[in-house]
């Protein structure tokens, strides 16, 4: 698939502000991909897929996620905010054909994981920090990844679990492993 027919797959499946989103993580991984050692093609790419199932139903999300490891999850259905990442992933490898890494860093965009990958912690940062976000926690984050990149994931690792924390909301045990292998290897 090329990056510009994985663009034109997310323009047709998305709406103008959640392709206007997905324009400026595709811009993001692309810049950010040499810096953790990933592909910036491939990291374009992956920006452009990363939200497609974004605004789809449930009922299609379920069906998607039909294969996927996270359906076996008890929490499931507390876990809402990342069924889209996942379904996506199972789409980019059974529909699309899509390598592994392509397919894991869509998969963990938003949870994070143990040992992420460099394409996985590009597209993670690059959601994050991606332009068209206003939020004060994104600003910093932004910031420090003008200078390094691998503390700007920590702290939005950080940012993210504090956010969870705050909401009462389930943490992904990925997002806590993540966290720790950040910190672990800084
Ligand atoms: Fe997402
Ligand atoms: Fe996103």
């Amino acid at each position: 698939m090329t990056i510009a027919e994985a663009d034109s797959l997310a323009r047709d499946r998305l709406s103008d502000r959640r392709y206007y989103h997905t324009q400026c993580v595709a811009k993001a991984a692309r810049e950010l991909a040499p810096r953790f050692g990933a592909d910036p093609d491939r990291a374009e790419l992956a920006g452009f897929l990363h939200d497609i199932f974004k605004e789809e139903s449930d009922a299609v999300l379920l069906k998607t996620l039909g294969t996927s490891d996270i359906i076996g999850d008890k929490d499931l259905a507390r876990k809402h905010a990342l069924w889209h990442a996942f379904a996506a992933a199972e789409y980019a490898s059974e529909v699309l054909g899509l390598d592994w890494e392509i397919c894991d860093a869509i998969r963990y965009h938003t949870s994070g994981r143990e040992g992420m990958t460099p394409l996985d912690m590009t597209l993670f940062l690059a959601d994050y920090i991606s332009e068209d976000r206003r939020y004060d926690d994104c600003v910093r984050v932004r910031k420090t990844a003008e200078r390094d990149v691998h503390e700007a994931l920590l702290e939005g690792l950080r940012y993210t679990i504090t956010d969870l924390l705050e909401r009462n909301a389930v943490i992904d045990p990925r997002t806590l492993d993540a966290y720790n292998s950040c910190v672990r290897d800084l």
